[in-house]
Formats: structure tokens, sequence, C-alpha cells
């Protein structure tokens, strides 16, 4: 055998090699459990919350534990001065959620935010008291102990007051994003706050005045926030540092449950939240567009598939700034909405021969009969129910508004609402009549918290902060499980984009898209920001496999953690 033959053959047998590598590579994984599982934000909560199932407890003692827990190790958007939604499945079948959203003082104006001129005051509806709504969290717990959970709230409360009395650590992001909003919180705080101490990696953040917080609520129930000691020191605070929420305010809050979103696409069924929440009939109206579509023969993030969930998203969401809103003050068309002859004439005029262009798409025609940064967590317990939680502050530490004598942060969700309509909030959402300010209204969210069914069993459940990129997040997600056949994991880490009709760009996680690509987009007319998110969304979500184990999907973007067992 010459030198030369041999060489030829050890450089195919490397090529073949590589192209076996190429064509099956090893599935990436998440974490695998047989019985239950949290995924969340945080390592703390998820422990928290899987050591709750341990003792026997449900998803629903789960979830209120791990949104406690999340208040103390991630106050960057785990709250009880914020609100936020669940969306449930339980073991029989039965489905249901909760709207816990925050909702606007009684004083509240539409032109709250507006100066003499009518023009947006800048900072008004984001910094500090002006910008909170009536927190919902704590109601919305409560309501959910009270239906659905199992244990006492004795055994819930107990080891989320030992973690704030004994602190948690900070982490290497968490130290960078405490850093970054410093300045904001002396802007946002009269007094100096823990926040603002130089709080480095590994360092402990105790906070016994939450944990004295807790206690009132675990000795006193709801009532504590909403009308005692708690209500009242609260409702002080606020209006010392300027806003306009009122002890009767906080007596006033309800949390309101309401009926999901429901909708197949292919064999899925989908169960996610309603309005106020935008999320479940935008997901419904952009997974219907794209259903006459072969996505999975176009390929993961390639050229048409790119084009067919954009210009899906282009019009689901400028559907959204027009017709959605509080379902109590507005009527919203939901069924046309999510209609499959009313979405085929939306794509109607869609062609992957050019971009349309989001001057040329307004809201659909649809004729109304009168009679119109925040955080995610999954759970599945060992009974086999599901739930999917998202909740938030609004901006990362809401309002930066934070009291010290409760130990925590307040929201500034009132920027949800449309300040002006025609004119972009902090996520760059234009908003119209349906979501102006009225008081005692809840603001809209794209908040998108997501059971998925298959041949009638829990087939997954997921979610993800991100303002409005939580929509795009959790559709692209389970189109990388459905259409493309990733693992939870997989379907997680995979580089994410997202367009949201105006401003008219696909914004794109930076270095993640082939250049090639991107050039083939600009030349249909596809305008791209590689810039303004470097990170879209932090997706959490739980598959079950075909032999009935779950894995975890927790998004390296963030230090989310799955814990199970
Ligand atoms: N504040 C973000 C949302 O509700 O969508």
């Amino acid at each position: 055998m010459s030198k030369h033959f041999l060489y030829s053959i050890i450089l195919l047998c490397f090529f073949l090699s590589c192209k076996k590598t190429e064509q099956t590579p090893t599935p990436i994984k998440g974490l695998i459990t047989k019985n239950a599982m949290v995924v969340s934000a945080r390592a703390e909560a998820s422990e928290i919350g899987s050591d709750i199932l341990k003792k026997g407890g449900n998803a629903f003692d789960a979830m209120c534990a791990t949104q406690l827990a999340l208040a103390v190790t991630y106050p960057f958007a785990g709250n009880i001065g914020g609100g936020g939604f669940m969306v449930y499945r339980k073991a029989n079948g039965d489905i249901g959620s909760i709207d816990f959203r925050e909702k606007a003082p009684m004083a509240a104006t539409k032109d709250m935010y507006l100066d003499e001129n009518g023009d947006v005051i800048p900072g008004k509806s984001t910094l500090g008291a002006m910008a909170v709504g009536i927190p919902g969290t704590v109601a919305g717990l409560f309501e959910v102990h009270e239906k659905l959970g199992s244990l006492p709230l004795e055994d819930i409360l107990k080891p989320v007051i030992a973690l704030a009395y004994k602190g948690t650590k900070v982490t290497k992001k968490q130290a960078k994003t405490i850093k970054k909003y410093q300045p904001l919180f002396l802007k946002a705080n009269k007094d100096s706050i823990i926040f603002d101490k130089h709080w480095k990696e590994n360092d402990v953040i105790k906070q016994p005045a939450l944990a004295k917080t807790f206690e009132r609520i675990l000795k006193h129930g709801k009532d504590e926030f909403y009308k005692g000691e708690t209500a009242k020191i609260l409702a002080k605070f606020i209006q010392d540092n300027g806003g306009i929420i009122t002890e009767e305010d906080l007596a006033k809050y309800e949390a309101k449950w309401r009926d999901p979103i429901t909708f197949s696409y292919d064999d899925l069924e989908i169960i996610s939240m309603g309005p106020p929440a935008s999320g479940g009939i935008c997901l419904a109206q952009i997974l219907k567009m794209l259903e006459p579509f072969h996505l999975d023969e176009y390929g993961h993030n390639s050229l048409k598939t790119i084009q067919a969930i954009t210009e899906a998203e282009r019009r689901a969401y400028a559907d959204r700034s027009f017709y959605l809103g509080d379902p109590d003050f507005v009527n919203i068309p939901i069924k046309t909405l999510i209609q499959e002859n009313y979405l085929s004439g939306r794509m109607s005029d869609f062609s992957f021969e050019k971009a349309t262009l989001s001057s040329a798409v307004s809201h659909g025609n649809i004729q109304i009969i009168e009679s119109d940064e925040t955080t995610h967590f999954s759970i599945v317990d060992q009974f086999g129910n599901a739930i999917a939680v998202t909740t938030t502050l609004n901006g990362a530490y809401g309002s930066k508004l934070y009291c010290s004598e409760l130990g925590f942060f307040l929201n500034n969700e009132m920027d949800d609402f449309s300040s002006k309509p025609g004119e972009p909030n902090m996520f760059g959402l234009i908003g119209a009549e349906a979501n102006k300010i009225e008081p005692e209204k809840r603001m809209l969210s794209s908040m998108t918290p997501t059971i998925v069914e298959k041949n009638e069993k829990l087939y997954m459940t997921l979610g993800t902060p991100g303002g409005a990129t939580i929509i795009t997040s959790v559709l692209q997600t389970i189109l990388n499980v459905h259409e493309f056949k990733m693992t939870m994991q997989e379907a997680v880490n995979a580089p994410r984009f997202h367009h949201q009709w105006l401003p008219d760009e696909i914004r794109m996680e930076p270095n993640s898209f082939d250049r090639k690509l991107i050039k083939q987009l600009e030349a249909l007319g596809y305008s791209i920001n590689q810039k303004d998110a470097p990170v879209i969304g932090k997706v959490d979500g739980i598959l079950v496999l075909d032999d009935n184990s779950y894995e975890g999907g927790a998004d390296y973007r963030g230090d989310d953690t799955a814990v199970g067992f």
C-alpha cells in the first residue's frame, strides 16, 4: 500500500466519521426525572418547590412555595409586589387559569402620564411610586392554595421564611444586574436600600424584613397584605413617595379565575392564558397562521421558516395592539380572532418573494357585535398535575421602589397600559384604546404560561419572561420540539428571533444566525436588528417523554435550574 493511498484511506475515514457525527449529533438533554419536577429562574426556588412535592404536596402547593421563594432569591422579577398568571392542567385533564395581574388604582386617569402638551412624561410610568399597579401576587397564591392546594399553609411558608432569614447567595449574573440597576435604585428611593451595597458573587443577602412580612401573612392570611398592618404600611409608603395607591385600593383587589384559551395545532392541543394576557390569543393566531406551512421541511431557522414565522407574528401583533385589553372593560372578539378562516385571510397577501411592510398591515377587520422582565416557572407533580406560572414586576426590579420596612420591590406595571394610544411602552409595544388607563382596570400583558397536550395527555408545560418577546419565545420552543424534533433542553437553547409588527424589524440574538441567511433576509426586504436583544426570553419548560418520565429545559441564558425526583 503506497503512503499516498494510506493517507487517502485515513482522510476518507476521518471525513466519513465527521459526516456521521454531523448527521447524528448526540441530543442535549436537560434533567430527567421519573416522578416530578420544578424548573424556575433560581436553584433555591426550584429546590423549595421540589421539597414541597417530596413532602406529599401537589403542584399547587409547590407553586405557592416556588413563587414566594423567587421573591426572596430573585428580586429581579420574583415578587409579592407584582402580579402574574397561572395555567393549570390537573391529572384528570381538568384545565383552568387564574389572573392575579395588577390593577390601576381608583385615582388613575387616562392621561396620568402625559404633560400639559399631551406628551408622555419620560420615566413617570416606569420609575418610582406613580408607576406602581396594585399588586396581585398574594391574592393569587391564596386563591390557588384555597381551591387546589393540599398542604397546610404553614408547611409551604416555613421553608421560604427560613430562606429569607438565612439568605441566598448572589450569583455572577445577579451581581451584574444589581450593579447595573443601582443608579436607578438611588433615583427611585429616598433612603438607601439593601440592594445599594456592593454585592459580589457568593455574598449572602439576608432579608429579615421580607421574612417578617411572610410571618405576618402566615399568621393573618391574605387580609394581612390587603387590609392588615402590611396594607397600611404599603399604602402609606407608596403615598409618601408620591404615588396614588390607597388602603381602599388594596382592600378591593381580587384575583380572578378565567377560562384559558384553547386551540389545536396539528395533533397538539394547546392551553394558554387569555386576556388580560395577550399571550394565548397571539400564540393561537401565530400557530394557526403557520399551520398550513411545512416548517419541518423548510428546516429550523431556515430562510423560509423565519419568513413564515415573522409574517405570522407581524399580523398577530397588529391585532394585539388594536383588540386586546382587560376583558372586564373591553369586548374582545376572541373566537373570531383565532378562527381559521379569519387567520388564513390575514396571511393571504404573504409571499416568500418579499417582506410585507408593517405599514401595509393594520389590524384585521372584525365586526364587533356589541352585547370587546418577568419570570416563569413550570411544575409537574408526582400525581400528574401540571402548572405554568409567569409572574412579574414588569421591568427589572419593577419600579425600583423598594419598601425596606416590608422587604420587597414594587412593580412598574402601569407602563403596560398605553399611556397614549399609538405611543410605545418600554418593550416598544404600541397600545391602543382597548388598553387605555382606567380606574381598577388590568393592564394588557404579553405573558404566555402554556400547557400542551398530545393524544389527550400532558405533553409540555412552558413559559418565559421577556416582555413583548414572551409570546414568540414560547412559540419557537413549541415548534422546536414539535416540528424540529428537539429535546426540551435543545428547544430552550436554540437561538431565537422576534418580530412584533412595530418597529418593523426582526430582532435576533446576536452571533447566533448565519451571515448568509441574514443577507438573504435583507435582500427580501427584512430589516435585521442584532443589537437590541442580546437575550430573547429565558424559557423554562418540562416535556413528558415517551416512557412518561420528564425532561426539564432550564434556560442557560439565566441562572435557571431544574430540580426533581
Ligand atoms: N410586564 C410584562 C408583561 O406583562 O407582559
